[in-house]
């Protein structure tokens, strides 16, 4: 294993009731891009845990008739439990309760306290409990009309806030704004997505006010260092956490720390990210700490298309999802079901049908006729291809094509384009299956039936171990049906990338991959068996038209064209937008156009795809075709000569 590395946390979550979806959902997506990095042969940690202290969870403790200690302390198990019925493999569960966390966050108040950044004064402002945050000057200016005997509301929440004075302590936020937003400047990539980066720039342009770090209002907290009448401010108390977790403010973790820290990733919804990407790099940069190298933030699970939160009581609890799918089927749902970025509302019938149509029929009942097919024949071993016919090397091709794309989906986090894109090979694979008619084959030609078998083993490989982050158990059993040997620790996806399809395969029947759910209907895609073996769904997935919005398609001329020498696929284009500039783009259809057959013409460009180097050429866009039955890509154009640079609407 190489020593690079990738630390990934999850929000540590307020424990006034059990873990819902949406707190599963973070932390499946931080246990996947966890190992994800793993095939990469990186050493990983991956942090969760629970925040503990603040009113908020004092005053839900108050409602159960609970001491607070004895209230989060009944409810870790259960995090614990469903975590590991879900396979979510973290390193450290922390809680801010412990007393490593206690002295770490003690640490780094002094710390803040030595650099001059930490003052004595009072506040008063609209508290919400809920989000444990004072309103903003923005956020009270840009507020509804409300009742007079109650606050303004929160505008994450909706609660109404309360009108709160203290003395305590502050910090200096007000002296970061320039150096923050020379940070956001030099790191562009810090957000993801862009929205809610330009989100948080705009709003430090508009101004930091200095922010109360200690309260009086609750005892449940940790002391302030030289003050014990106060408590630390329960959002400073909470994102020490990823680094009193990796050992800071403890001597003998000194090595441990600087190996890990800083993040790779830090994971969250989008009702957060102001305290991570405003006031979390103001105190690493304050206790001269470097910064989270990324944010990923999540859109919301929504249920009726509201927020699912405990406070709403519109929560889906995970353990019954998992006593009545399993786990599996309920982390490959939800990953392929909602864009990361974006909300997604959640529907037990997606989920039936999504098990029915993509994981037990697409891909269960490939795996399942192969070896049926290879048992009735009395084939155990599938041998070294010596050589691979024309339809086989074309599979070969499509399955080299699917790592790279995966690859480049996954480093973006865009989980549910990797999954669409390794579901259109394993249509490819069926296509092909199917379209040999190997039961035929056994008798007539046994050269050309091992053969298949052997190529749509090396697809099950190749799909298994990509699909291994997502669904680990089933794919590690699938791996055994094929008679490999799951090990990480080699660098799986390199490895894969440079395999030529050289396999022996062992094969052993395994029990079906995937159950059907009872209720569900049967499979509503058509399934129309077209060359490429893709499906055409009568019931789409539909996308929110401002997800239309925002792909910019723009009409271009192909000025100039060239073929690159060491690919067989890709042409480079030169392309004039007008106004819009020029740019290069490259194009697979070198198999389709020679440079003549483009040059002089106009075409439809996605715009705003973000760039991409191939073959040490990057991409600035890419150009769109229509694909025929019968594979050939063909030319989209307006209908009319449009000037360049005109969008398409
Ligand atoms: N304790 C703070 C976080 C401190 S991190 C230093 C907190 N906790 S929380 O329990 O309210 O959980 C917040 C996180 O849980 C959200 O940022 C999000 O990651 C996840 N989710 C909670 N509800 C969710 C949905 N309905 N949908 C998706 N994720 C949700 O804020």
């Amino acid at each position: 294993m190489s020593n690079k590395k990738f630390y990934v946390t999850t929000p540590i979550y307020y424990v006034t009731a059990r873990p819902h979806l949406g707190s599963l959902y973070s932390t499946l997506i931080a246990d996947v891009a966890a190992r994800w990095n793993k095939l990469q042969g990186k050493k990983t940690f991956f942090l969760t845990g629970t925040d503990e202290h603040g009113q908020k969870v004092a005053q839900a403790a108050e409602k159960a008739g609970k001491a607070p200690k004895e209230f989060v302390d009944s409810y870790i198990d259960v995090y614990k439990k469903i975590w590991k019925d879900y396979e979510l493999d973290y390193n450290d569960f922390i809680r801010t309760t412990d007393p490593r966390h206690k002295k770490a966050v003690q640490e780094f108040i002094k710390k803040l306290e030595k650099k001059g950044d930490i003052y004595k004064g009072e506040y008063s402002g609209w508290y919400c409990v809920s989000d444990e945050a004072y309103l903003t000057e923005t956020d009270y200016n840009t507020t509804v009309t409300y009742k007079e005997d109650e606050g303004p509301p929160c505008p994450v929440c909706g609660r109404a806030t309360k009108l709160m004075k203290e003395q305590g302590y502050f910090f200096k936020l007000s002296a970061y704004q320039d150096k923050l937003l020379k940070f956001y400047k030099e790191n562009p990539d810090f957000i993801t997505p862009k929205e809610r980066f330009n989100e948080i720039t705009s709003f430090v342009k508009s101004g930091l006010r200095d922010l109360s770090i200690s309260r009086t209002t609750t005892d449940w907290g940790i002391p302030f260092p030289g003050d014990e009448k106060h408590v630390c401010y329960v959002w400073l108390d909470a994102l020490v956490n990823y680094i009193s977790a990796v050992g800071y403010g403890d001597p003998k973790k000194k090595d441990d720390f600087n190996f890990w820290w800083p993040t790779d990733l830090h994971v969250m919804a989008k009702d957060i990210v102001r305290f991570h990407a405003v006031y979390w790099p103001a105190f690493l940069m304050a206790a001269d700490l470097e910064l989270p190298k990324r944010l990923l933030v999540h859109g919301w699970i929504t249920l009726c298309g509201k927020k699912m939160s405990k406070s709403f009581a519109n929560v889906v609890d995970p353990e019954v999802l998992y006593k009545k799918y399993g786990a599996e089927p309920v982390r490959y749902f939800l990953l392929r079901q909602i864009p990361v970025t974006q909300d997604g509302d959640f529907c037990l019938e997606d989920l039936d049908q999504r098990i029915t149509c993509e994981l037990a029929n697409d891909l269960g009942n490939l795996l399942n006729r192969m070896l049926m097919l290879a048992q009735k024949n009395n084939i155990l071993t599938i041998p070294v291809q010596e050589g691979w016919s024309g339809d086989a090397i074309k599979l070969r091709d499509e399955a080299f094509d699917t790592i790279g794309d995966v690859q480049g989906y996954m480093e973006d986090y865009l989980f549910h384009m990797a999954l669409a894109r390794m579901w259109k090979f394993i249509g490819n694979v069926n296509a092909y299956f199917h379209g040999h008619e190997p039961w035929k084959l056994a008798k007539k030609d046994s050269g050309v039936f091992i053969e298949v078998l052997s190529a749509t083993c090396h697809s099950l490989h190749q799909i298994a171990l990509l699909l291994w982050p997502i669904m680990p158990s089933k794919m590690e059993e699938l791996l055994s049906a094929l008679g490999v040997t799951f090990d990480y620790k080699k660098n799986v996806i390199e490895n894969l990338k440079l395999s030529r399809w050289t396999e022996k395969f062992e094969l052993k029947m395994i029990p079906p991959l995937f159950e059907k759910p009872e209720e569900a209907s049967e499979c509503k895609k058509k399934q129309v068996a077209d060359k490429t073996g893709q499906c055409e769904t009568e019931t789409p997935s539909y996308i929110p038209i401002d997800t239309v919005a925002q792909v910019e398609l723009r009409v271009g001329t192909i000025e100039q064209v060239e073929e690159i020498p060491k690919s067989d696929k890709l042409l480079q284009l030169a392309v004039d937008f007008g106004q819009c500039g020029k740019r290069t783009i490259l194009a697979g259809v070198k198999k389709w156009y020679k440079p003549e057959d483009l040059i002089g013409k106009q075409a439809v460009f996605v715009f705003n795809l973000k760039p991409r180097k191939m073959l040490g050429i990057e991409s600035q866009g890419m150009m769109l075709f229509a694909e025929s039955d019968d594979g050939q890509l063909q030319l989209t154009q307006p209908a009319g000569k449009v000037p360049n640079g005109t969008r398409l609407r």
